[in-house]
Formats: structure tokens, sequence, C-alpha cells
């Protein structure tokens, strides 16, 4: 399989950054294994590989983040030995990271024009910032107000703010670490769009995503790394889903619809009439015991709103919830939890996970909370928290570390992990696949299934349309906050979903 490494050895004239056999170890453990690549001007590099591959950890050796233990890049034809973020920028490397990095209580303006605010005799001229802002908006076509504060705007939103900001500082290459791993399809096609635009203009980008049919249509180029080495590297042509998924995961990875039985009779999850806002407009649903009810909508739309309603985050405006059959009162969390909903966030690094805290005592805070028991460092911690490692598949280099360390999809499995580890009665669950690889993806599925052949009545909100046609029984299609569309699954084609999320009316 080394056999299909191509432009790695000899001379490639065009390549802006050369990897050569860059090694990284965290506490002994190797991320990184001779790792070598090049990334040319003018193409899109993909970089695939399982949850906790090494993707990002390349990214922020490119990006100037961390240094390598061995190997070294060399960009614009030059070794950099302690290449520093700032250096990287000034080389022309811009960066999306994986964790976002906008300062959450400026606005959108003041982060896209960070670190540049135009001045006059050191005065910061406050109308330029957001013309100037405003302009790198339009140009990539997204409509975001520019006053508005970066932690009230969407997931979705605050990742197209910081490619924005990115793509404004230019550069040869822009590194995009999973841009559209919670984005609708939608806005993930701005993304895509903006990135042929960029190749096409000459600029390198490397690209990352566990979205193997996204990848296959935009990437010049696929490097795969597995276990932190490269397994596979060459031009996209010479390879097909079936090979991919296998390099990356070592095996086959099959994924196919679950045949459930029906569900019962019984409303395990009832909303009526939510209302907050402009944000979420008359939405109800019954969901019955043992049904999955799949909320799909445009990136940012009303998914996100309905995790701050339903987990008691917010009040809203109007509304209603039951939970097997009795009333919640609505805007208080405690009350939420105590009735046997659980709601797992799409947020998960503001607000699902501990970062300092270990995987255990991620795993276990929840179930110990609930039970009114303080959470204690022992070595029982470990064997509790043991089944929901191995049923979520959580892996990691150290032993059980700080969960911030973990990578990006492995944090989202101890999340899951931590409230549906909770037994139940009914759950919100609101992108639970986002970033994970093709594997952990199926397992996930497998288990919200198993959650539904229990009994549990599942809300699913959703930004893919795929997710929502595995899993669901139905699904209820939202735009600008209201219910445009509601269909069985059964009575639907993935194509015919798409177009009523992009602009169909009630049916
Ligand atoms: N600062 C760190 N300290 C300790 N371990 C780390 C650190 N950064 C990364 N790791 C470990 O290195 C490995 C590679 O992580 P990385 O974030 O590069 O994976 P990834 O391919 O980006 O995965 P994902 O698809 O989940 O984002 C993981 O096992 C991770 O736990
Ligand atoms: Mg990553």
């Amino acid at each position: 399989m080394l056999d299909s490494i191509t432009g790695v050895g000899g001379p490639s004239p065009e390549a802006v950054i050369r990897v050569r056999d860059v090694t990284k170890s965290f506490g002994g453990a190797a991320a990184l294994k001779n790792v070598s690549l090049d990334v040319h001007a003018g193409e899109v590099h993909a970089l695939m590989g399982m949850n906790g591959a090494g993707k990002s950890t390349l990214v922020k050796i490119l990006s100037g983040a961390h240094n390598p233990d061995l190997g070294h890049i060399e960009v614009a034809d030059r070794v950099q030995t302690q290449l520093t973020p700032r250096r990287a920028r000034r080389l022309g490397i811009s960066t999306v990271p994986q964790r976002r990095e906008l300062v959450m209580s400026l606005t959108v303006a003041e982060n896209i024009m960070l670190g540049d605010l135009p001045n006059r005799r050191s005065v910061v001229r406050w109308r330029s910032v957001a013309d100037e802002a405003r302009a790198a908006l339009d140009g990539l076509g997204i409509s975001i107000d520019v006053g508005h504060i970066a932690g009230d705007l969407t997931v979705a939103e605050q990742t197209m703010v910081e490619v924005a900001r990115e793509v404004r500082r230019g550069g040869r290459v822009l590194i995009l670490d999973e841009p559209t791993a919670c984005l609708g399809a939608d806005a993930a096609e701005q993304i895509r769009a903006l990135v042929r635009r960029l190749r096409d203009g000459g600029v390198a980008v490397v690209y990352i995503s566990h979205h193997i049919d996204e990848v296959l249509g935009i990437a010049d180029r696929i490097t795969v790394l597995r276990d932190g080495a490269v397994v596979r590297s060459g031009v996209t042509g010479d390879i097909d889903e079936r090979g991919l998924v296998r390099d990356m995961a070592g095996r086959d990875v099959v994924s196919e619809r679950p045949q459930r039985a029906a569900a019962s009779r019984d409303v395990g999850l009832a909303v009526r009439d939510l209302s907050h806002g402009r944000s979420i407009d008359g939405f109800h649903v019954e969901v019955r015991k043992g049904e999955i009810v799949a909320v799909l909508g445009p990136a940012g739309d009303a998914q996100s709103r309905l995790f701050d309603l339903l987990s008691g985050r917010r009040r809203p405006d109007r509304g209603a919830l039951c939970v097997d059959g009795r009333p919640v009162p609505l805007g208080s969390v405690s009350r939420a939890l105590g009735s046997g909903l659980r709601c797992v966030t799409g947020d998960r690094r503001s607000l699902g996970l501990i970062p300092d805290l270990s995987i255990d005592e991620n795993l276990l805070l929840a179930q110990d909370r609930l039970a009114g028991r303080r959470l204690h460092r022992s070595s029982a911690l470990a064997r509790r928290a043991a089944p929901l490692r191995d049923d979520y598949r959580v892996v990691s280099l150290a032993k059980n570390p700080p969960v911030g360390r973990l990578s990006g999809g492995n944090q989202q499995k101890v999340l899951l992990a931590k409230w549906l580890g909770t037994r139940p009665a009914a759950c919100f669950l609101e992108d639970p696949t986002n970033g994970v690889d093709v594997a952990a993806m199926a397992d996930i599925h497998t288990l919200i299934d198993a959650l539904a052949r229990e009994g549990v009545a599942v809300l699913l909100a959703s930004s893919s349309a795929e997710e929502v046609m595995r899993l669901a029984d139905r699904v209820i299609v939202v735009r600008g906050g209201r219910m445009v569309a509601e269909h069985e699954i059964n009575g639907i084609t993935r194509d015919e979903l798409v177009a009523t999320v992009l602009g169909g009316e009630l049916s």
C-alpha cells in the first residue's frame, strides 16, 4: 500500500509545504510516525483517518502550534526549525483549527478583524472595522450581521465567521480542520464552493473531513493516516470509497439502516407549541416510545435552540413539554433531568464536557449527579467507566487523560456515553455524530438504534440528511424556525428530503 505514496522523495517544484519524516509524541506515545507529504499550490489535499489518527496534530505542526520531535517541514523551500503560529502566518499559512477560536464576547466584526484593526494614529476606526468585516463575509456569500456577538451565533455561523477571517488574511495555504463537521447541506456546499474558488486561484488547501463523498468530490489528492502513520497518499482518481474506508479503519465498515420493530403507541416525548422569539415558532411533535423522529434543517436553524429550550437552559415564550405522559415545567434544567429527559448538546466544547477532568470522570459525572453522589476519584471510577468506554470505543494515547486532550471525535463519544449511559426515558440529541469517523458513526447509530429498541423516545436534531435517512422513522423539516414539512422516512428519498430542506413547502 505504501507503494502508492507519490510526491515524496523526489523534488516537486510546486510544493508549497513539504513534510518530511515527522514524528510527534505526547507523553511517550506517538501521535505521528514518520509522516511525509507534499502540499501543492492550486490543489485541495485532504487528510483522512479515524478519530485519533493524527490529523489535527499534523495541522498543528503545519500551523506552528507544535514542533515535530523528529523530521521537519519545509515552507517556501526552506526548512523551518522553530515554526511558531506567528511565523506560519507570515509565511502565508492560514488555519481554521478543529477547536474554533472566536472570542465569544466580541462581535463578528471584531473577531474577523482581530489583530488587524484599521486605525489612524492608534485610534481604531470602528466604521472601517464593520465595513471590512462585512466585505469579507459578502465576498463569501455569507449573510451574518457583523454587529452580532459571536457567542450568540450558532456553531455553523461561528465556523463561517472563522473561515471568513482566515480567507481575508489571505495567504498561500489555507488549512481547514473539519470545516463542515456540523454544517447542513447548504452551508457545507457554501464552504466547498469557496474552497474550489481559492484552489482555482492558486491557493493550496489542506482539508479535513470525515465525510467520504465530500472528500472524493473536492480533493485533488488524499493522504490517509492510520495510528499516526501514512498508509496511503495519492491523487483522488485512484481511490474509491471502499478502499478509502479500508485504509482508514483497517477493515470494512458496514453501515446499513437497521430494521426496527414498530414503535409502541405510548407517547414518550411530547412537545407542544414551543415558541421562542423568531428562532422557534410553534414547534410541536409527539415521539412514541421506541420511535426516532428527526428534526432536519439548514445549518444554524432551530436545532440548537431546541436544545436550549428542551434542556431547560432557556425558558421559551410559550409551549409545553411532557415526558412519559407527565408534564414537565420548561425553563428548569433540574426538572428536565428529573423527568428522565436527556438532552445532548451539539456544542460539546462549551456545554458538554469539562475539559480538565479525566475521561472517566466526565463519563460518570452525569450518573453520579443524578444519583446525588459526589464524584470520587478512585479505582472504582475506572471500573465503572470501563463498559461505557468499551461500548463507545473511546480511544486515547494515554490511559485516562483530561478529556480536553482527546481527539475531537473521541470527545464526542464521551459526551454521548455520559448522557446515554444514564438510562434515559426520552432523549434529544443534537448532531450526535458531529466529527466522528465512519466506524464510530456506525457504532453510534447502532447505539441510538438500541436506545429506541429499549423503548426510549428519541428526538434527533441533525444537519445530515444521510443520518436522518439511516436512523429516523419520521422527519420534520424546519426552516426559519418553522416546521415546513413532515415525512415518514419510508415515503421519501434522500434527494427529495434535501430538496425539502432547501426550499420545499409543508406537505
Ligand atoms: N496535547 C496533547 N496531549 C496528549 N495527547 C494528545 C495531545 N494532542 C493530541 N493527542 C493525542 O494524539 C492522538 C491524535 O490526535 P488528533 O487530535 O491529531 O487526532 P485526529 O486525527 O485529529 O482525530 P479526530 O478525527 O477525532 O479529530 C490522539 O490519541 C490524541 O489523544
Ligand atoms: Mg482532529
